[in-house]
């Protein structure tokens, strides 16, 4: 059995060619697609949604493995691979296509270490996982937290607008979906175990408050429930 390198098995140069390669599998995933492609005319549907969505993740993740002292390589590739199969896979299936399209890219791409492999691939794998985070790996607790922080902040609340068009809602129903965002929000942050990621949770649910009291506040007849407005 050889010994594994201990030393980062990731460049910057080897984290943009992998980038690229997610990039163009999740547009040809599109491209593939017939007319009846699935939720086709969705924004959270397209190749660019998903992949700054996998970036936000991969940005996020990197800040809580830093502080959380988790491999940061593990969890910065794992988040860039993690949602690569979103766009052609069924939804409780996409965590485990990713990790088989992220294996192959790693087994012919560089010399990464077998464990270095595996680690990454169970985190793609893991962040479909819907119990408590205790359960993973911190890499993969990492991807998670920041998935889940990824949809309750500004990048939330601008797809729930943008969806009101494609779903013909008027500008009214705007305090009402940011409201939803908020109730992500509050779920997120009784999930979330890490300090950094509960700490970057509560200041996200601040911002989306604050937006949908604007909204309520400075738009005529713009109402939420009465009883989630505190
Ligand atoms: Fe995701």
């Amino acid at each position: 059995m050889g010994v594994e390198i201990a030393e980062s098995p990731v460049t910057d140069e080897t984290f943009e060619s992998m980038a690229a390669f997610v990039y163009d599998y999740l547009q040809a995933s599109v491209e593939n697609e017939g007319d009846g492609g699935r939720m086709r005319w969705y924004p959270w549907h397209s190749a660019e949604y998903r992949f700054n969505h996998i970036m936000n993740v991969v940005e996020l993740g990197n800040e809580i493995a830093e502080s959380e002292g988790a491999n940061e390589d593990v969890v910065r590739v794992a988040g860039l691979f993690h949602d690569i199969a979103k766009l052609e896979a069924d939804q409780d299936v996409h965590a485990e296509a990713g990790a088989r399209v992220a294996r192959e890219y790693l087994e012919s791409h560089g010399h990464f270490p077998g464990s270095f492999i595996n680690q990454v691939c169970r985190a793609i794998e893991g962040h479909s996982h819907t119990g408590e985070l205790e359960e993973v790996s911190l890499e993969t607790q990492c991807v998670i937290e920041a998935d889940l922080l990824d949809k309750v902040g500004a990048n939330g609340i601008t797809l729930m607008l943008l969806r009101m068009g494609y779903e013909a809602r008027t500008h009214m129903d705007a305090a009402e979906m940011v409201q939803r965002v908020l109730q992500r929000g509050k779920e997120a942050k009784k999930r979330v175990q890490s300090d950094r990621a509960e700490s970057m949770a509560h200041q996200r649910l601040k911002r989306v408050t604050w937006f949908r009291d604007w909204l309520v506040g400075e738009v005529s007849e713009m109402t939420v429930d009465e009883d989630e407005l505190r």
